[in-house]
């Protein structure tokens, strides 16, 4: 192996390991301030519950997907392949990490089209970084036969990792180039800082129509990459960001012309659910379905997701809302702080009703 492949690889089982020791347990989570109101008396059987949902054409039974994470090194081949059978086994769709170590060093490609060969009929998401060329955007599709492809824009990273990009006024040309010329839905996501609205507008403008406001609140890179630097002087970004649930009001005035997903500290079925409630049309987890594979097993990781989308069913019938639509319509109450947040930014008035 060369030297370059080499840090690369490096970098990538660095991340990992650092994500799995990433302790976000005791972190005050923004969907703790956003609750739902309980009816007492449903008006359907938990078996009527629907939460189909789409992402542009791609049509999904459940509205989760496993978000992007590895491949690029020996351990993270394994870890894609086992989340690919958890994938495979679940019918959820799930998006593959960075792709460029493998655009420049295809000997590397196994670590990502593992993903296809253990889920040859699953959704798959191709992932790029918002400097890769239309050529490489669309290599990347083809490597794996992606359904859809990810751009992550990830610019805190990059800043706080030693060895980062420092270089960002391509971004916003770049990613206008590639949703005009890939043939697959183009999901822009974040890494875990979440998107304002003024993101969302240049999105927009520029003809994205699939967002992932991928918040904070989960697995946090300016920690992670802080912890790489040698003096580890970068500390003090660690709470940088919006968290999902702020950055899904934030993105409420675009769900009728985008597809808005959310990731970023989804812990709990309720947490999902919640947001679902302010308009996201999936839902992506990262770490926690890390954790299971890298833990627990893929027979575990499988028969979580299995009881996470159970009980997504039971909140369903809880606030009476028996599918994705009426879901977003159901009632829900901020905490003073998100109200806060909502009346400085002049965001619209979700509230209760
Ligand atoms: C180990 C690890 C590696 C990641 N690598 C990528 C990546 O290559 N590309 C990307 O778009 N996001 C990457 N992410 C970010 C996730 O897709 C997601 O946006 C973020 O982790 C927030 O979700 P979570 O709180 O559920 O982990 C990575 C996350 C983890 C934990």
């Amino acid at each position: 192996m060369n030297r370059e492949i080499d840090l690369r690889s490096q970098r990538k089982d660095e991340h990992v390991r650092h994500a799995l020791n990433q302790n976000i347990d005791g972190i005050d989570s923004d969907f703790n301030h956003v609750h739902f109101v309980h009816h007492s008396i449903p008006s359907f059987n938990m078996e009527e519950v629907d939460l189909s949902t789409r992402i542009g054409p791609l049509e999904i039974s459940q509205p989760l997907y496993i978000n992007a994470m590895t491949g690029g090194s020996e351990w993270t081949r394994t870890i894609n392949g086992k989340l690919a059978e958890v994938a495979n086994a679940t019918g959820v769709p799930m998006a593959v990490g960075s792709m460029h170590v493998a655009l420049k060093h295809p000997e590397l490609a196994d670590s990502f089209t593992i993903v296809r060969s253990r889920n040859p009929n699953g959704l798959i998401f191709a992932n790029v970084g918002a400097d890769v060329s239309l050529e490489g955007a669309e290599r990347a599709i083809e490597m794996i036969d992606a359904d859809a492809l990810q751009i992550h824009i990830n610019a805190p990273q990059e800043l706080i990792m030693p060895e980062g990009d420092r270089n960002f006024n391509i971004w916003r040309s770049n990613i206008e180039n590639i949703v005009q010329h890939v043939k697959v839905p183009v999901i822009v996501k974040e890494v875990g800082f979440g998107m304002s609205r003024e993101t969302l507008q240049i999105l927009k403008d520029i003809g994205v129509k699939y967002a992932d406001v991928s918040g904070r609140g989960g697995t946090n890179f300016a920690s992670i990459e802080n912890t790489r630097r040698e003096n580890k002087d970068m500390d003090y970004l660690k709470n940088w960001g919006l968290s999902t649930a702020i950055s899904l009001l934030e993105a409420e005035s675009f769900v009728d012309d985008m597809s808005i997903l959310a990731s970023g500290g989804v812990r709990t079925p309720l947490d999902a659910m919640k947001c679902l409630a302010l308009g996201a049309k999936a839902v992506g987890m990262s770490r926690t379905m890390l954790e299971k594979v890298e833990y627990n097993g893929v027979e575990s990781a499988i028969e979580y997701i299995h009881q996470f989308r159970r009980q997504m069913d039971k909140i369903s019938v809880m606030i009476n809302a028996k599918s994705m639509e009426e879901i977003t319509r159901s009632s829900i109450v901020f905490s003073p702080e998100i109200l806060s947040w909502q009346k400085q930014r002049s965001l619209h008035t979700r509230g209760s009703h």
